[in-house]
């Protein structure tokens, strides 16, 4: 059967992806997207490590085109990674197999008009206070949407709190 056309991308040079790809949302590799994921630490993963990761992610996420958030409650993580579609997919599929952490959830994954964390390569927060919001995300078996604005609210600050 021959594969579905795919919408081009205004900025791709490339034909749009297929194969693999073609019966899933249609990918574009250069548009901006945005996604949530829940993860639990490994087992004995230090403090000093959890900094490892940051300071290399910044590095990496710089190179890359890529900005963000990182929460971390002590006991699970979760992260807000925004950039070009394609990038952003790499780097899932290598956090998916990082032994630092489990389970990784996608809460959310979402073409994004702006990035809400422009000045970020990584920003880094400790809220031990989110363990049972976060923990939720990772084990509740439906979502709970108030908790996710939760944790987004602590990671963008006023960006998600708004003044009104
Ligand atoms: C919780 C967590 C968050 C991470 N965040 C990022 C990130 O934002 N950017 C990044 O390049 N690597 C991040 N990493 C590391 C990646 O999983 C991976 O080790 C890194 O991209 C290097 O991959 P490579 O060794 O296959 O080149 C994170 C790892 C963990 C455990």
């Amino acid at each position: 059967m021959p594969l579905p056309d795919l919408p081009a991308c205004d900025r791709c040079e490339s034909p749009p992806l297929a194969g693999a790809d073609a019966g899933l949302a249609q990918p574009k590799p250069h548009r901006t997207v945005r996604i949530l994921y829940v993860s639990r630490a490994a087992e004995r993963l230090t403090q000093f490590e959890v900094m490892q990761i940051v300071a290399a992610s910044r590095s990496h996420n710089w190179r890359a085109g890529l900005t963000g958030c990182l929460l971390f409650t002590g006991l699970d993580f979760a992260q807000v990674i925004e950039g070009p579609e394609a990038t952003v997919r790499a780097l899932l599929e290598r956090l998916a197999s990082d032994p630092r952490h489990t389970g990784v959830r996608v809460l959310s994954n979402a073409a994004a008009d702006r990035r809400r964390f422009a000045n970020w390569t990584m920003g880094y927060i400790l809220d031990t206070d989110l363990s049972l919001d976060v923990g939720a995300l990772l084990e509740a078996s439906t979502v709970s949407e108030d908790i996710v604005r939760r944790v987004m609210a602590r990671m963008a600050g006023d960006v998600f709190l708004g003044t009104s």
